[in-house]
């Protein structure tokens, strides 16, 4: 790579909220490329039973089927009162739909009755460069409110209040949730490794 050309790296993801997210973080140093900007249609396998491995499973399959340099993330909603559901399935929790209005009305009728509303997200960036295979963690503590509240964001946003802010993440604009969210946070790390090669492994 001559100086002048723009280091990229593809985000093996079409959903632009996340795509938005992660390129305000990113900024002008590098350029992120989407599945869609690779001509990559397919339907990515995410059968593993960790995020971790779902992660590693996305950025190693566009590794190998395109040979571009690559990360992928993997996110989990973590209720401590239902032993850590919806978890690795957080996506699919009410079905294959993958629904996220369906998603988030079965959670709340699972949780009716509840008191200990205790909640977490865990994001994982897999960052294959090259050989080089690095997993990157980022976490957000929170609740699950007993109604939704906000419109900004996506997917549980709605429900999930982050105990930094004491509002749902819907309530916040992206650069706020940006700073304290389980994303943002594996983001911040693995732009510190692009930058200046610090590295907060998992
Ligand atoms: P995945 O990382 O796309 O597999 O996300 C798993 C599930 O968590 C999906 O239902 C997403 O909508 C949801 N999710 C991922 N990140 C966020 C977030 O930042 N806020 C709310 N929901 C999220």
């Amino acid at each position: 790579m001559t100086s002048s050309e723009k280091r990229e790296l593809v985000f093996a993801t079409n959903n632009p909220h996340k795509l938005s997210e992660i390129r305000r973080m990113v900024g002008d140093s590098i350029r992120i490329l989407s599945l869609e900007d690779i001509g990559c249609h397919d339907d990515i396998p995410e059968t593993e039973p960790t995020l971790e491995g779902n992660s590693l499973l996305k950025a190693r399959w566009v590794k190998d089927h395109y040979g571009k340099d690559c990360f992928a993330d993997d996110t989990g909603l973590l209720v401590d009162a239902l032993d850590g559901a919806p978890g690795v399935m957080s996506a699919r929790y009410a079905g294959p739909a993958c629904d996220p209005e369906d998603n988030m009305s079965l959670l709340l009728k699972n949780m009716e009755g509840i008191t200990d509303r205790r909640a977490r997200f865990m994001t994982v960036i897999t960052l294959i460069e090259g050989s080089d295979v690095i997993q990157f963690k980022g976490e957000v503590n929170g609740s699950i409110a007993t109604h939704r509240d906000g419109t900004a964001g996506f997917g549980y946003d709605p429900i999930f209040i982050a105990d930094e802010s004491g509002t749902t993440f819907a309530r916040m604009d992206a650069d706020a949730k940006n700073a304290i969210s389980h994303r943002g946070r594996a983001t911040a790390r693995l732009l510190a490794y692009l930058k200046d090669g610090e590295c907060h492994r998992l």
